[in-house]
């Protein structure tokens, strides 16, 4: 299969890069290169066969539309995206360029890529957009949230999230093609760009 994996310079992206091409994927990994994304995390896959790597940025619609026509993905992993929460008192509007109208602008170029796809590409594509639990606020002491617990983005930073979020999840009918959102917990590792 071949999987479009967007922010795969970054942390998490990167472990997926590094995975996909371990189980035999080929991997176009698409990323802007801002200040959290690190090249030396894909290193070791830099040269194999069944890699490519583009430098863009998910708001260019142009860039987006050339790069699905030229690489024909199969699947799109969506990891694109300022994570970074400290940064976005300083500087929200890059949270809303790149989480927001990046997300709609990946959206729309997979969505049009997929209603030109044949059977069974089409049935088989999919949009997987990686979220976090920050949509759903903070958890008390105890307890786990699950897929079925209401958004309660109870911070300036964890409000811009919901609404890609809700735009992959599966079924999003203005967006059309196949889709899946999951949300993860914020973890650390030397690899990543420090957070405060
Ligand atoms: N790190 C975690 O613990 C964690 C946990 C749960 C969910 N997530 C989510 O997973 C995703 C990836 O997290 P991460 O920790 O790898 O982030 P990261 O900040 O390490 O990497 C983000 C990558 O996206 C790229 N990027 C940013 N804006 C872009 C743009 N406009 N166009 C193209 N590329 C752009 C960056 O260059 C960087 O390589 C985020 O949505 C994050 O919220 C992360």
């Amino acid at each position: 299969m071949k999987i479009l994996i967007t922010g795969g310079a970054g942390f998490i992206g990167s472990a997926v890069v590094r995975r996909a091409i371990a189980d035999g994927h080929e991997v176009v990994n698409l990323d802007a290169l801002t200040y959290s994304a690190n090249l030396e995390n894909v290193a070791s896959v830099a040269d194999h066969p069944n890699y490519a790597f583009e430098q863009a940025d998910i708001c260019d619609q142009g860039r987006m539309r050339e790069i699905f026509a030229k690489h024909r993905p199969d699947a799109v992993m969506h990891l694109a995206a300022e994570s970074h929460n400290d940064r976005a008192i300083e500087g929200p509007l890059d949270f809303v360029r790149s989480n927001v109208v990046g997300t709609a602008v990946l959206l729309e170029a997979a969505r049009e890529h997929w209603n030109g796809l044949a059977e069974p590409a089409k049935s088989a594509f999919r949009f997987h957009h990686v979220s976090t639990d920050e949509v759903f606020g903070a958890l008390g002491e105890d307890g786990a949230f699950s897929e079925t617990t209401p958004y309660d983005p109870n911070s300036p930073t964890r409000r811009r999230r919901p609404a890609p979020t809700t735009w992959s999840a599966p079924g999003a009918a203005p967006m059309a093609c196949p889709s899946s959102s999951p949300t993860a917990p914020t973890t650390t590792a030397p690899t990543s760009f420090p957070r405060s």
